[in-house]
């Protein structure tokens, strides 16, 4: 499990499973840093997407919840240092953190039960890089500019 604080981040339809996921964390004794929202007001998926990115694009690792998680892939995804990855499941998360060192999960609300939420969670939380060849595919993925 992490030491360093998870930052966390969604917009309106990444609310719900946000609040149950910060609980769900902290009662597992990780820390979390909220960005927001507070509430499940309409807002801008983009605003939250960078706020969580800003914050791991040098270290740690984020979780970005959307409807989709799509939206918010893309939005971390356009920061240098960000590994966005979007996880329907468990398979999934362990290879974006043991192949791609993914440093961003994003989930979508709308796609998940919140138990397969948890699980897929775990999964990428519990998860180290293998690095070795995966880093320099990684490293080439950090080269491309265009
Ligand atoms: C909001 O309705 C929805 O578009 C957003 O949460 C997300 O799914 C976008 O990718």
């Amino acid at each position: 499990m992490p030491t360093k604080k998870i930052v966390i981040g969604s917009d309106h339809g990444g609310f719900a499973l946000k609040t149950h996921l910060v609980k769900f964390l902290w009662e597992k004794g990780i820390k979390v840093l909220d960005v927001g929202p507070e509430c499940s007001e309409s807002c801008d998926y983009p605003i939250y997407a960078r706020k969580v990115a800003e914050h791991v694009r040098l270290s740690g690792l984020g979780i970005l919840i959307c409807g989709t998680g799509l939206g918010m892939s893309m939005a971390a995804n356009r920061f240098r240092g960000v590994r966005a990855a979007v996880c329907t499941n468990e398979y999934l998360a362990r290879m974006a953190r043991a192949h791609n060192n993914a440093n961003i999960l994003c989930l979508g609300e709308r796609v998940l039960g919140f138990g397969l939420a948890e699980g897929v969670v775990d999964a990428f939380l519990n998860t180290k890089f293998e690095g070795d060849r995966h880093l320099r595919r990684i490293n080439l993925i950090e080269d491309i500019t265009e």
